[in-house]
């Protein structure tokens, strides 16, 4: 079996001075890689900074023959991070957008400071790194980039409004990113961990706590990042060494008029409810082009007079 490995290759993870970024650092550097350590070294709630956080791990993988250097910049100023990786390896290939924090809070009580800091490191932060990284990896036609979502951004979960908004966005922007950095071979993909750290430590049950372990999220995180990985503008879930995949569904929906000077009422609507949720033989645009090519084409059909029981861009043999 050919081992994936990332020689020559020069790696910035986010936030790696434990949980997942600390697995995620160690793998990249013992595959290879020079690696960034960025860490501010704060509470998990975003309070207070410490160096150490990042030096052990460099120490660590110096200790293991790697090549590493720390960085202890807040996310929010992500070019100091990626000028870290520039002034000392010269380039940058491997972004890991893995800081984070959180300031749990139900919706009554979450405070405006609650909301900003947690969009700050989380959406900014990843922003903030990924932007002046992007100028490098355009440069060189060659970049693979993470963010780090959350089953809190993609189900909601009681009490993390602020979190669930924020790791939402990334995906968001990742989507983006994926279809901006394609011409240039920069892929961004999206990664939903669960695993046990410091963040989870009393929110995850103790079984869950000690077998979701950090480090078996760190080798999806490498394939994800490898150049020979085609993979671009995935969502792909991992924890305890289960790896799955989201993607968009929606259902074949209902047009609700039959000719462009008809109007549309509130009962109608609600006439048609369980035929618009209906998830039978669902659909899974892949692009938003896709996804519009649908209205567009019942726009077109409504306007010729002519709306087919089925628009032709829905498969009538899709199951
Ligand atoms: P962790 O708390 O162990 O690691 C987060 C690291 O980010 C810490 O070392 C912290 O010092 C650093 N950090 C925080 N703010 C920073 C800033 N402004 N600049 C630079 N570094 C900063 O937590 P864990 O569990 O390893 O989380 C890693 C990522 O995975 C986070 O984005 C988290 O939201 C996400 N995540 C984790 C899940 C889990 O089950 N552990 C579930 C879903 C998402």
């Amino acid at each position: 079996m050919v081992e994936l490995r990332f020689d020559g290759q020069v790696a910035v993870i986010t936030g790696a001075g434990g949980g997942l970024g600390k697995e995620y650092a160690l793998l990249f550097a013992s595959r290879g890689a020079a690696v960034v350590v960025n860490d501010l070294g704060g509470s998990f709630k975003g309070e207070g900074s410490d160096k150490r956080a990042a030096d052990l791990v460099v120490d660590e993988i110096i200790k293991a023959g790697g090549k590493a250097v720390a960085n202890y910049d807040s996310v929010e100023d992500g070019e100091k991070i990626i000028k870290t990786a520039i002034d000392h390896f010269g380039r940058v290939d491997i972004l890991v957008n893995n800081a984070g924090i959180l300031r749990d809070r139900s919706f009554l009580k979450t405070e405006e400071l609650d909301w900003d800091l947690v969009q700050k490191v989380h959406v900014k932060g990843a922003y903030k790194t990924t932007r002046a990284a992007w100028e490098y990896m355009r440069k060189q036609n060659y970049g693979r980039i993470i963010m780090t979502s959350s089953g809190s951004g993609i189900y909601g979960n009681f009490g993390q409004a602020n979190y669930s908004a924020a790791k939402l966005a990334l995906v968001g922007l990742s989507n983006t990113l994926a279809q901006e950095g394609k011409s240039k071979n920069i892929h961004c993909n999206t990664i939903v961990p669960i695993a046990g750290s410091r963040m989870t430590q009393g929110i995850l049950p103790p079984d869950l706590m000690d077998n979701a372990r950090p480090d078996l999220v760190a080798p999806v995180v490498a394939w994800l990042c490898h150049e020979s990985c085609p993979e671009n503008g995935a969502i792909i879930e991992a924890a305890a060494g289960w790896v799955g995949r989201y993607r968009w569904e929606r259902t074949r929906g209902v047009t609700l008029r039959k000719r462009t000077d008809e109007g549309l009422s509130p009962e109608k609507v609600r006439d048609s409810w369980d035929e618009i949720s209906d998830f039978r033989g669902s659909l899974h645009p892949e692009s938003n082009q896709e996804a519009a090519g649908l209205i567009g084409e019942i726009v077109q059909n409504l306007i010729e007079n002519t709306t087919p029981a089925t628009p032709k861009s829905i498969n009538p043999d899709d199951p």
